[in-house]
């Protein structure tokens, strides 16, 4: 066991209604292994309560310094590291001149691993210890990430890009060598051995990955449904309702779906575990559609506001009740950070000429970046499963600890903070990775 003595920053079981954030200004966390052998959270706390229980425990201290949750990544391209600031005049425009030329290069296991391992530094550097990661569509990019995820000992997961049409030629699936299978059939088998290889080993996940309805044909779309049902533990990852060029085409190209959402119901791909990047432009119907699923939101507004997409409607979400939480989707997205990501929300929610705008709190935004993904993830404690984003008793003890000194105006604005919701504002509006002293993978498998 290891304990470590700073200010702690943790979550409340969630009660179906607001997050609430705990707080600690002089606290321990006690970290152990479970009957599993992972290493969890034992006990978190004042120090003064907590010490002479654990006084055999050894004491890491750090003296100033707050020790907050791991952050999830709820939608992230690891592809997409370089395409980061490529301007475009909307969403369609960017992935034919600057994605799907970048992503071509995936082909290769070489530039796959470098980019892996670049990929994940950049992560752990943020304070991101689980993240749902788009690959592309040749193998050896999962391949690539899934290794480097392992030998970091990192929660990811990830899957085989599906497209079968409308992307270039050498980005698209292919059928099998021998010619048995069509290239819908390939990808979905290709997908299959991807799940054995890679799911349930040590902290890595599947993800069954059409990366969005225009790009696959109806028997590519109803095979990923298929295995999606064969596999029911397996997450299923997508884009939906970001920007309306992109609207129009999925509705010309699936005309019988009532909505461009309802598309992926039609082909089984919605159910709990099943995470939909954007889900901008939706009706009441597609909400309760996404809340009657169990399927969840990965709000990502810097890469809304960089490429003009439009504002996640908040209080509609929260009115019909659906689950999402915060995602950066680097390269749409312009930040790894998750500090620059929560205040993106915040400028989202607060929009009020397209919708109805909000103030989100800053206890509420941090949430949505931790245990409210892993909640959308299926890993914020459910029966069975794993726990993340949070340090209650029995999560995986993945975290960060904090420098609210960091730079001069962060160490003026925290100290004049005379409560938690102005501590954790002061951090969201002016942090960035110098912020993130250290990052804490716990886990010794
Ligand atoms: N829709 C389909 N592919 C993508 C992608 O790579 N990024 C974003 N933001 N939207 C998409
Ligand atoms: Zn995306």
């Amino acid at each position: 066991m290891n304990s470590y003595r700073a200010s702690l920053l943790w979550f409340a079981p969630f009660d179906g209604v607001a997050a609430q954030a705990l707080y600690e200004q002089d606290g321990l966390l006690v970290v152990g292994p479970d009957a599993q052998g992972r290493q969890v959270v034992q006990a978190i706390g004042a120090w003064a309560t907590l010490a002479p229980v654990y006084a055999h425990v050894p004491v890491t201290h750090f003296p100033g310094r707050i020790i907050a949750p791991g952050f999830v990544d709820l939608h992230v391209h690891f592809p997409q590291t370089n395409v980061i600031g490529s301007p475009a005049s909307g969403l369609l425009p960017w992935l034919e001149n600057y994605t799907f030329p970048e992503e071509k290069r995936f082909e290769s296991p070489e530039y796959s691993a470098q980019a892996a391992s670049f990929f994940i530094a950049e992560l752990l550097r943020n304070g991101v210890t689980t993240a749902l990661t788009f690959a592309t569509s040749h193998a050896q990019s999962v391949d690539a990430l899934f290794a480097e995820a392992q030998t970091q000992k990192m929660r990811m997961i990830t899957g085989l890009c599906l497209m079968d049409r409308h992307a270039p030629a050498d980005l698209l699936n292919r059928a099998s060598p021998d010619g048995k299978f069509d290239a819908a059939e390939h990808s979905v088998l290709e997908s299959e051995a991807l799940i054995n290889k890679w799911h349930g080993i040590d902290r890595l996940g599947y993800a069954i990955t059409p990366r969005f309805a225009p790009t696959s044909t109806d028997a590519q779309m109803q095979g990923a449904g298929d295995l999606a049902a064969r596999y029911p533990d397996v997450w299923i990852q997508s884009h939906v309702a970001e920007n309306k060029d992109e609207i129009a085409w999925a509705r010309q190209l699936f005309p019988k779906s009532r909505s461009y959402l309802a598309t992926y119901a039609d082909f089984g791909l919605m159910r709990e575990r099943a995470v939909y990047a954007h889900c901008i432009h939706f009706d009441d119907d597609d909400r309760a559609l996404m809340r009657d699923t169990g399927a969840a939101a990965a709000v990502s507004p810097t890469s809304n506001l960089f490429l003009g997409s439009g504002f996640f409607d908040y209080a509609g979400a929260d009115r019909v009740g659906f689950q999402y939480g915060l995602a950066s989707d680097v390269g749409g997205g312009t930040s790894f950070s998750p500090f620059h990501t929560m205040l993106g929300a915040y400028y989202v929610g607060r929009e009020g000429q397209t919708k109805q705008g909000l103030s989100l709190s800053p206890q509420a935004l941090w949430w949505q970046h931790t245990a409210g993904a892993a909640r959308a993830l299926g890993l914020g404690g459910q029966a069975g499963a794993a726990a993340v984003g949070n340090l209650l008793p029995g999560c995986e003890a993945d975290f960060v600890v904090l420098n609210p000194q960091a730079t001069p105006l962060l160490a003026r604005k925290t100290a004049i903070a005379s409560n938690l919701d102005e501590l954790l504002f002061a951090m969201i509006v002016l942090g960035d990775d110098r912020l993130i002293e250290k990052t804490v993978i716990s886990q010794a498998i």
